[in-house]
Parts: structure tokens; sequence; C-alpha cells
């Protein structure tokens, strides 16, 4: 099972806890091949964007990701269940003082993301032909150092953005954790696979 290091690792290793598929406590922090305590499952730690490779490529048969993730890589694999966290929205946000005109009245604009697949398509399919700026995080630097327009970016608390200055405009995408398979395992590894679905969907 690939899980993912960072934001939602805490309260997706929780609901392992619960399904009593559990991490040991004591593990190693750096290891990144850690064994479940009844030695049944081996937990891949990886970043949490590249946790749909692993699972789509078949080097695990399980992850735990975000819809962020999986729909900006467009991975092939299947989407089970929805996980009860990781909760948040990819939105379209712009500087407070910026009118909150129709998109469609944008003149090329510049948008900083972490997501510019999704961005692109947001902003094609509306017919506005948008520059997209990639950027790796700190996302709402963009429009402070006049690097680009508006951004997409993830929204939780809304803090980031209230910190610097920044609204949301337009809601994209609603995102929560997900539980991916590997398209050949679900077959392939069929009583495995649905032995643990049942035992975390009935720790959720
Ligand atoms: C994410 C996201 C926003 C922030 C939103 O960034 O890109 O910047 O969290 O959360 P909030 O609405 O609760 O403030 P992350 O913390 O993952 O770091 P990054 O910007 O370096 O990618």
């Amino acid at each position: 099972m690939a899980l993912p290091k960072g934001r939602i690792a805490q309260q997706a290793l929780a609901l392992l806890r619960r399904a009593s598929i559990a991490i040991p406590e004591s593990r190693n922090d750096r290891k990144l091949i850690i064994d479940s305590e009844d030695g049944a499952l081996q937990y891949i730690m990886s970043k949490p964007t590249d946790v749909p490779t692993f699972v789509e490529h078949g080097a695990a048969d399980i992850g735990v990701c975000g819809l962020d993730t999986l729909r900006e890589n467009g991975n092939n694999v299947y989407e089970p269940l929805l996980l009860p966290f990781g909760y948040c929205r990819l939105s379209v946000c712009g500087m407070a003082e910026r009118p909150n005109r129709p998109l469609r009245y944008e003149s090329q604009p510049r948008i900083a993301t972490k997501f510019p697949n999704l961005a692109l398509r947001y902003f094609r399919e509306r017919n506005i032909s948008a520059e997209i700026i990639p950027l790796h995080g700190s996302v709402e630097l963009g429009p402070l150092v006049g690097l680009a327009d508006l951004i997409v970016d993830l929204v939780e608390t809304g803090t980031t953005l209230r910190d610097n200055g920044l609204v949301e405009l337009r809601t994209i995408l609603d995102i929560q954790a997900v539980l991916i398979v590997n398209r050949a395992a679900y077959r392939l590894k069929s009583q495995a696979v649905q032995k643990l679905l049942a035992a975390i969907r009935k720790s959720i």
C-alpha cells in the first residue's frame, strides 16, 4: 500500500490503525518501506503526488491519495472508496482588491499553480486563453510579487489566503482523500483487496 507523507498521513495512519492494519508506532521515520504490525502488508511511504504513480504501475496494489493529485495526473486506477479526511477545494484565487468580474472578461490571465493540467482545462473549458505558470509550492506568492494575475490552489481553512491578502473567486473541484487500487491487482488479488476494503470501510 502506498501512503502519502505529509498532510494527510496522520489521518491515513489513524484509519489503518482502526482497521487493524496499523504501521508499528516505533517505526523509523526515514525508512521508506515499512511492514504492517501483522506483517501482512508492506507500506510504501511516498510523496503524495507520487502515490497514484506507484499504484497505476503496480508497484503498489493500493494507495491513499487526494482527489487533487489523482485528477491532475489523470491516473488509470480504480477508486472504490472515498475517505473521510483531506477535505479541501481547488480554487481560483486572486488579490482581495481585484474586482470579482466574470472570468470571461479576463484577457490572457497568468495563472500560477501546482496543478497545471487542471488549471489549463478549467480555463480552456471557458474559452479563456490563460498562461499557466507552474510552481511547486507557496503559490500564493504569485500575485504578490507580480508573477501571476491569479492562482489555482488548494484552500483548506483559508488562512494562507487571508494572511496574504487573497480571496477565493471560484471553486474548481471539491477534494477529499480516496483509496485507489491497481486495476490488475483488483482482479488478480481480489480476495486480499476486498478483505482490506471491507476492513477499511468498517473502520470509517
Ligand atoms: C497548501 C495549499 C495552500 C495551503 C492552503 O499548501 O497549496 O498554500 O495549503 O491551506 P489553508 O487554506 O488551510 O491555509 P501546503 O501547506 O501544502 O504547502 P505549499 O504551499 O508549500 O505547497
